[in-house]
């Protein structure tokens, strides 16, 4: 998919967000390695904690389809209908992420004029992964 197509994606599942608090709806579009597209929307709670982000709503739906190998992610947020300012991935997001993304997996913004392609090795450099936990273990076998 191309990125303006993956942008529209993010959007039309922005349309979904349960945002009674906040106003701001996210959407996110995310492409797996074979060309599926799962996506998700914000969910929000009265009790605030359980609120949901749209990166992990779509993460977790494809994880949950078995698919764990992805290219890249759109993301859109407003309080309107108008997509004027890139969002990117909260840090939770960010962490979810790096689970399943390598350091070149993109990160599709826009601010209606332009689209901005931005690896998750910048957006969180010195990620906490699975590699870190099995040097643990080798040290204390
Ligand atoms: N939100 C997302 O869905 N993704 C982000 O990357 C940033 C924040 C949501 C959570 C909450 O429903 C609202 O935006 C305001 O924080």
């Amino acid at each position: 998919m191309t990125n303006q197509e993956l942008i529209d994606a993010a959007i039309q599942a922005s349309k979904k967000a349960y945002t009674p608090y906040s106003g701001f709806k996210v959407g996110a579009a995310l492409e797996a390695e074979d060309g599926t597209v799962f996506t998700g929307c914000n969910i929000e709670n009265a009790s605030f904690t359980p609120t949901v982000c749209a990166e992990r709503v779509a993460l977790f739906s494809a994880v949950k389809e078995g698919t764990k190998k992805f290219r890249k992610v759109a993301i859109v947020g407003s309080k309107t209908d108008v997509f004027d300012k890139h969002t990117y991935p909260c840090g939770v997001c960010r962490q979810a992420l790096s689970e399943f993304c390598g350091p070149d997996f993109l990160i599709i913004t826009t601010d209606g004029k332009t689209i901005k392609e931005t690896p998750l090795s910048e957006l969180i450099p010195y990620t906490f992964t699975s590699v870190d936990l099995l040097e643990q273990n080798d040290e204390n076998l």
